[in-house]
């Protein structure tokens, strides 16, 4: 297991430069799992140094520990997620992930959480690693599988996209009068209503913001919804995914507001307001600053409506595009 100052310098280059920040947050004690918070996440991560006089980190394992106590998420009460893991070109194959794999299951049993999990991309070009590494053989179960994508909003591409969605959204608005706005902040009764709705696949459930955790990133002011009167019929929920990174997910649209322009309007406002601040017109207050280059969204496959749309309007402009499968180890109680 890594201190602070090892993950933070030596290590740093084997992950991504999203996910740098987060190793300044790797506590150097491992604090056990009552004196975590509920709800806060914990960093930890594992290195492996060759085995010469000068020491070379070769491989990276960062993890943090979940403490989950939605009761939505059944998957586990705490759990290790791992969040990445990279093994230097000359020393792949030579077991080392395997081993920094096996340290971090070491070390969640011995902390006392429920499993681990990850979401292993299955469309890169080490997918049939992963697919080794966190095989059913070796206890992993498939527990979801997603898509992520991201978008560079610089780019002419995406500016023309947000155009002629912005024109098609204005359209679509007057003819069927639904709006737009800011996710409400506490419960109210028409989101209470659709929290408990039990046609709502778990998936796609919207969130109480009031009762999130905090360590999940919200960013409350770019959430929204879809109304219509008194009711809500769709939502998105965004989240700080690094420096220059928002990340759209749990995005949901009732079938009958998708066909009037609903999943289009909803996504239009969200990004218009990240990325694109200073023209931004729509109906709420909005005063953020902040500047967000680049836009992430994740959606579970069964998601067809946000599949179809997605495949046909943004994969052919997206700067990634990732299919991703969850995968959990339980531990046996
Ligand atoms: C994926 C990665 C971490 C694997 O590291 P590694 O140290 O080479 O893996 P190991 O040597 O421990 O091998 C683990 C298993 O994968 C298999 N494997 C490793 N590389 C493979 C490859 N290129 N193709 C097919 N199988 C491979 C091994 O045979 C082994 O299988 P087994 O235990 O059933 O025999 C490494 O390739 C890497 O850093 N890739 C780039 C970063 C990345 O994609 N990270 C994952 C995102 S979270």
């Amino acid at each position: 297991m890594l201190s602070a100052a090892e993950a933070t310098f030596d290590f740093r280059t084997l992950t991504v430069k999203a996910l740098r920040p987060l190793l300044f947050e790797i506590k150097n004690h491992y604090q056990s799992s009552e004196s975590v918070a509920k709800n806060k996440k914990n960093l930890v991560a594992f290195g492996v140094n060759s085995p010469e006089k000068d020491k070379e980190p070769i491989g990276f394992l960062l993890a943090s520990i979940n403490h989950n106590t939605s009761e939505e998420d059944s998957r586990w009460k705490s759990g290790l997620e791992i969040l990445s893991l990279a093994v230097k070109k000359p020393w792949r194959k030579q077991r080392v992930a395997t081993s920094l794999l096996h340290a971090s299951i070491q070390f969640a049993k011995s902390a006392g959480l429920c499993g681990c999990c990850i979401d292993q991309p299955t469309t890169t070009g080490f997918a049939s690693a992963l697919e080794h590494l966190f095989s059913e053989k070796r206890g992993w179960c498939l527990s979801s599988e997603s898509v992520i994508f991201t978008l560079d909003c610089s780019t002419s591409g995406i500016i023309e996209l947000q155009k002629r969605f912005q024109l098609a959204s204005l359209h679509q608005q007057r003819q069927w009068g639904w709006h737009v706005e800011q996710y409400p902040s506490a419960l109210t009764p028409a989101l209470k209503s659709r929290l408990l709705d039990p046609n709502i696949p778990k998936w796609a459930r919207p969130i109480d913001l009031s009762q999130f955790p905090e360590s999940d990133q919200v960013l409350p002011t770019h959430c929204r919804i879809l109304r219509v009167e008194n009711d809500i019929v769709g939502w998105l929920i965004a989240f700080h995914a690094g420096e220059d990174l928002i990340r759209y997910g749990k995005i949901w649209v009732d079938n009958l507001w998708q066909k009037r322009g609903g999943l289009v309007a909803l996504l239009t406002d969200a990004v218009q307001a990240a990325h694109y601040p200073e023209s931004y017109g729509g109906s709420l207050n909005f005063t953020s600053s902040i500047k967000y280059k680049r836009g992430c969204c994740s959606f579970a496959r069964e998601n067809i409506a946000m599949r179809k749309f997605s495949e046909k309007n943004f994969r052919p402009v997206s700067a990634h595009w990732v299919d991703i499968a969850t995968k959990t180890l339980r531990f046996k109680a």
